[in-house]
Parts: structure tokens; C-alpha cells; sequence
């Protein structure tokens, strides 16, 4: 097995190095036609307002829907949303939920706006005050979809916390991908997850940072990873809960550890992997959006444009799924065991506010085509230094045996025996005190060039 793993891993190398020129463009230009010559590098305070006329639009949709269809007898949630849930959620939504009380809390850290190649990005940006002798050092965090810079608000104040024990303190930087939320979309075709990496790594140096470490889950992992393929020399460490390669030979081996799981993964995580048909089938059965908003994706972006009882089940019935497959089988959908409603409703409500479901759903369609999958990012290998974090529910796990043929320098991986994919908003503080393990390793690597994990 192990000198199969080489040969591939330098078949890799060697057809990586051929592509690894004129990959992307660096400077490409994603505004409007024609606009501003003159780039505006300003970086301007931001705040979230919650525009009047649409709250009142909102109330209306959420007041006036046809009866939902009954869902069948006890599916739960095994069809997708179940209907006779539904209607409380619009009802808390319309009346229970505080339009100015959550509009205040989503303005609790400083945000502005910053036009990089033509687009205004959005970003959280919390520094801390240290005492002297402590190193602020930048972190770029990476949300996904249908997620958004919410999923780390109970986190920030953890990750920037200064602690006696640390000779440093994190500044977070939490953008809003292009096209999702408060960021501007892409005027034309192709901008996709390699797109966005150069977008963000241009809005990090517009930040003065030339070097910095990246933290990301779902899309920001996917994202993160290509800067961390483009740019290793930016990126110092790579944190992640969603350790994903698609590289060829990864998957390669991952299939071919079905004759011998041992070879690949440790017997405790062994069921996060194998039979490997259960895996397929269950991502099959769970993952249909992926395979629509990477088709067609303007098409379901009309109906979630228009109704948010259809944003609201389309998107919540992601995140119970998500967080452990076994809601599908609570009548509810077990979001509030895990979630509050204001939470869940906030992240919506920059979905629905902003009107960029359809332009957050491109993403897919963007990233997952032959054009990159010519230009082969995904399957070149990085030397980045890569922690991960694998929550129990994780939707996909893959074991270092795996990830070594992308990650070829993953110097940890915590395995949670709980938890799902939206780790940050779940479990804020294992989820902090993970990445600040992440960021005292990577310093190791960095500043003494000993890359290893203490404990
Ligand atoms: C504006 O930025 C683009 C890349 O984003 C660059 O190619 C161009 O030279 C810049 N123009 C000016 C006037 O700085
Ligand atoms: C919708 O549901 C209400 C309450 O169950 C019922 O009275 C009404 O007839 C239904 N409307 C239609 C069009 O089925
Ligand atoms: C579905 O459940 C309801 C209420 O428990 C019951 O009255 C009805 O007969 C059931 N329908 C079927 C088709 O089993
Ligand atoms: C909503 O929150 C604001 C600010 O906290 C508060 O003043 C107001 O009374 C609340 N409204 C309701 C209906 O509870
Ligand atoms: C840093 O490297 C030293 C030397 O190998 C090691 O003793 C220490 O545990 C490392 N610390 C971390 C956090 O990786």
C-alpha cells in the first residue's frame, strides 16, 4: 500500500507542476463592466440595518402561504422539511423574533466593506488589545454555505480573548464570500472557489497582511484550500473542519481501502469511512442541493427569492441534517435541541435581506465544472501546515492516509466523538480552543521550523 501511495503521489506532483501556470488570474476583474478605473482601496466602516420596507414584505410572505401539503404519515424529516413544523417557525419568525434587537446584536463587532477586484467584500474585523510582548496575529475565517458570518459570533470573542499562557492573540478576520450576504456577486461567469481564493488573498494583503493563517469549514475549507495550494507562501497554517481532498489519488485510496480499512484509518474512526457504499449512499441521499446549484442553481434561487417559508425549509433542513443524519427522523427536525431560533433565523435573515440565495448557490456551479477541473487545483498538493478538526457528524471524514496525498504536511487531526458541520456555531468553545491549538503549532512551524504537535 505504501509504495502504491508514492507512485501515485509523484504522478500527482508531476502532473500538478505541468499545470501550475497561468492557472488564474490575479487581478481579474468581477465588477460591473467599465467600472471604477480608478481602483478604491478604501476600507469603510459597515453596519448591518434591516431596511423597513422589506421587514414589512417579509411579514407578508410569511403571513400569506397556501396550506403546505401534509407531510406523510411519521416521515419526520426523511422527505425534507416536514410541514407541520413549518408554521411555528413563520410564526416566531413574524412576530417573536426581534427585527431591532437582532439587528443590534449582529452589529456587535466593528464590520466594514473593502472593493477588491471590482467587488465590495464585507468583514467582521475584532483586534485585540495586548499587553506588550504579545503578538497579534491575523486570521482569516472562512464561512460556507448556506452559512454565513454568524456561524462564528459565539467564537470571535474566544478566538481574540488574550491569554497569559500565549505569547500571542488572534485578530479575526471573518469575511463574507463574494456573492453571499453583504458581499458583492460576480457580474459575470467564473468565480469560483480558486477565484475567491485570489480574491481573499488580495483583500488580506489590502488588510497589510502578506502572511496569515486561514481557518475555514464547508465552502471556506474548500475555498482555503486553494489558497493554500496557490499560496503557500501567504498562507503560514491552515486550520480546518472539513478536511477535504478531492485529489484523484486521495479518493483513489479511500476506494481501494475497502479490501483493507486498517491500511487506511484507525479501527475507533474506521465507521467514518467504511463500508464505503454506506457513505455514497447517504451523501447520495442527503446531498441533492449540491447537485442542482451546480446545474441550475438561478432556478431554485426564483422560488427562495420569493417565499422565505421555502428559504427557511430549504436551508434548515440542511442544518438539521447536518448537525446529525438521526434528525432526520425527529418530527421537528431537532433544530432547536442543538440551535436557538434567533440564531438559526439571523443566519437567514442575511439571505434574505441581501436577496442572495441564487448569487451564494452559483458558487457550485462555478467550482464544480470541467473548467477547474482542467485547471486541477484541487489535485495539486500543498505543503501548507494543516490542522484538522473532525466533528462526529461531520457530512464526509477522511483519515491522514488520505489527506497526505493534498495535505502533505497535516500535522493534526482531533477527532470530536460529537458535534456536526456547523462546528463554530454548535460548539463555540471546542471549536475555538481547537483552532488556538492549531495557531501554537503552526507558530512552531513557522518561527522555529519544528512541525510537530505537543501533545
Ligand atoms: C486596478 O486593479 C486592477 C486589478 O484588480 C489592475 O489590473 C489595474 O491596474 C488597477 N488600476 C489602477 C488604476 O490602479
Ligand atoms: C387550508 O387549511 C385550513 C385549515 O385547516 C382549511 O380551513 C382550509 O380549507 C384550507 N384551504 C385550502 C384551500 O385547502
Ligand atoms: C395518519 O395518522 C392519522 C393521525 O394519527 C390517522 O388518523 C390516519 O389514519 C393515518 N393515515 C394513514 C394513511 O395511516
Ligand atoms: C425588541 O428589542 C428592543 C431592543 O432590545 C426592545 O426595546 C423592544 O422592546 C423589543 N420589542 C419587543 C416587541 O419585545
Ligand atoms: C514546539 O516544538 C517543540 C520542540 O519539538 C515541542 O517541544 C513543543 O511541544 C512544540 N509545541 C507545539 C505547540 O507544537
Amino acid at each position: 500500500m505504501a509504495s502504491f501511495q508514492k507512485v501515485f503521489a509523484i504522478f500527482v506532483i508531476i502532473s500538478g507542476s505541468c499545470y501550475a501556470e497561468d492557472l488564474v488570474s490575479y487581478d481579474e476583474w468581477w465588477g460591473p463592466e467599465g467600472s471604477s478605473p480608478e481602483n478604491d482601496t478604501s476600507i469603510r466602516p459597515f453596519t448591518v440595518q434591516f431596511d423597513e420596507n422589506i421587514i414589512t414584505d417579509l411579514k407578508y410572505r410569511l403571513n400569506h402561504h397556501r396550506n403546505f401539503t401534509s407531510p406523510l404519515n411519521d416521515s419526520a424529516f426523511t422527505y425534507g422539511f416536514n410541514s407541520d413544523s413549518l408554521q411555528s417557525w413563520l410564526t416566531y419568525w413574524s412576530d417573536t423574533y426581534n427585527f431591532t434587537e437582532r439587528e443590534t446584536y449582529l452589529n456587535q463587532f466593528p464590520q466594514y466593506k473593502t472593493n477588491v477586484q471590482g467587488l465590495d467584500i464585507h468583514f467582521i474585523r475584532v483586534t485585540p488589545e495586548v499587553p506588550s510582548g504579545v503578538e497579534v496575529v491575523p486570521l482569516l475565517l472562512l464561512h460556507g454555505w448556506p452559512g454565513s458570518v454568524r456561524e462564528f459570533f459565539k467564537a470571535i470573542p474566544l478566538l481574540t480573548a488574550v491569554d497569559d499562557d500565549r505569547d500571542f492573540a488572534v485578530e479575526v478576520i471573518a469575511p463574507s464570500l463574494p456573492g453571499f450576504g453583504f458581499s458583492d456577486p460576480a457580474t459575470r461567469p467564473g468565480l469560483g472557489s480558486s477565484e475567491m481564493a485570489v480574491i481573499l488573498r488580495n483583500f488580506m494583503f489590502r488588510l497589510g497582511y502578506s502572511k496569515f493563517y486561514v481557518q475555514g469549514g464547508d465552502w471556506g475549507a474548500y475555498i482555503a484550500t486553494d489558497m493554500c495550494t496557490l499560496f503557500p507562501q501567504e498562507v503560514i497554517g491552515f486550520h480546518t473542519n472539513l478536511a477535504l481532498s478531492l485529489s484523484p489519488v486521495s479518493l483513489g485510496v479511500w476506494a481501494l481501502g475497502s479490501i483493507l480499512p486498517s491500511a487506511v484509518v484507525d479501527s475507533s474512526v474506521q465507521d467514518r469511512m467504511y463500508p464505503l457504499l454506506n457513505i455514497v449512499e447517504g451523501l447520495l441521499r442527503e446531498l441533492g442541493y449540491l447537485h442542482l446549484q451546480t446545474t441550475k442553481p438561478d432556478t431554485v434561487g426564483i422560488a427562495m427569492s420569493a417565499s422565505p417559508a421555502g428559504l427557511l425549509a430549504y436551508i434548515l433542513q440542511l442544518f438539521s441534517m447536518a448537525t446529525t443524519r438521526d434528525n432526520n427522523n425527529k418530527a421537528d427536525g431537532g433544530l432547536t435541541d442543538t440551535f436557538s431560533r434567533e440564531e438559526l433565523l439571523d443566519n437567514l435573515m442575511i439571505y434574505w435581506m441581501t436577496n442572495s440565495f441564487t448569487t451564494s448557490a452559483r458558487l457550485y456551479s462555478e467550482t464544480f465544472n470541467i473548467r477547474n477541473v482542467k485547471m486541477g487545483i484541487y489535485a495539486m498538493p500543498t505543503s501548507v501546515p494543516m490542522w484538522s478538526v473532525h466533528a462526529k457528524n461531520e457530512l464526509v471524514y477522511q483519515s491522514p492516509t488520505v489527506l497526505k496525498f493534498k495535505f502533505t504536511n497535516h500535522i493534526h487531526a482531533t477527532i470530536l466523538d460529537e458535534f456536526g458541520h456547523f462546528l463554530a456555531l454548535q460548539a463555540p468553545g471546542v471549536f475555538a480552543e481547537d483552532v488556538l491549538k492549531a495557531i501554537t503549532a503552526f507558530r512552531n512551524c513557522s518561527i522555529n521550523n519544528i512541525c510537530v504537535h505537543a501533545s
